[in-house]
């Protein structure tokens, strides 16, 4: 089954409730709010009050990508602002098992991404203690980006991973998300489609998000 997560980051902000009601209202199933800091990509986007905000018109699980340096300095933050889900990214830790482990202690879902330069292969170690996995399919920092085809062969490692060894893991794929792109991330093991400027400017999100599942 697959888990459809629009990206809060394409929507209308100064009409941030009518947007997550449109999220609501497509089927969809998680809201997925990506966190900039201005230093590990180049935006600004929202901190944590903007989270609490969109999240008290909704009952959706919020899904927090967080793409910041230190990221781990504010988990507990984010939980509080509503988060179930929260990701961080290898490229801005080095106690990457240290910082699974804090995620756990706030009972927060545990989740690391890869940009696309770094080989998957350097997560397999952290995969048995991991709730999720987000492979970024463009360099991150800004919607509406081209999806990246070299990515594609890092979901089909990472699948194979998880069967090899029983792990239940989910994989989330997160850029350049439309129908023609999620069929081919579906195909290679993707549970999770990220989708922000696809879902945001579609006339019909809900129509939308029913082909995405199917
Ligand atoms: C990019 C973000 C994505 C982005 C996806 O840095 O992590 O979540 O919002 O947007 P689209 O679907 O437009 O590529
Ligand atoms: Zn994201």
């Amino acid at each position: 089954m697959t888990i459809v997560a629009p990206s809060i980051l394409a929507a209308d902000f100064s009409r941030i409730h009518e947007e997550v009601r449109k999220i609501e209202s497509s089927g969809a199933d998680w809201i997925h709010y990506d966190v900039m800091d201005g230093t590990f990509v180049p935006p600004i986007t929202f901190g944590h009050q903007f989270i609490a905000a969109a999240q008290s018109h909704t009952s959706l699980t919020a899904d927090v990508h967080l793409m910041i340096e230190e990221p781990w300095k504010h988990f507990e933050t984010y939980s509080k602002s509503g988060a179930k889900w929260i990701t961080f990214h290898y490229e801005a830790a080095v106690h990457h098992h240290r910082h699974i482990q804090e995620l756990k202690n706030i009972g927060v879902k545990a989740g690391i991404s890869i940009v696309p330069s770094t080989p998957v292969e350097l997560i397999f170690p952290l995969l048995s203690f991991l709730d999720l996995v987000l492979v970024m399919t463009v360099n991150p920092g800004y919607g509406g980006q081209k999806f990246l085809d070299f990515c594609l062969d890092k979901i089909a490692s990472l699948n194979r991973e998880r069967q090899r060894r029983h792990l239940n893991f989910l994989i989330s794929v997160d850029g350049g998300i439309n129908l023609e792109t999620a069929m081919q991330v579906k195909e290679q093991g993707a549970d999770i489609l990220v989708t922000g400027s696809s879902f945001f400017m579609n006339d019909d999100p809900g129509d939308y998000v029913t082909r995405l599942k199917t």
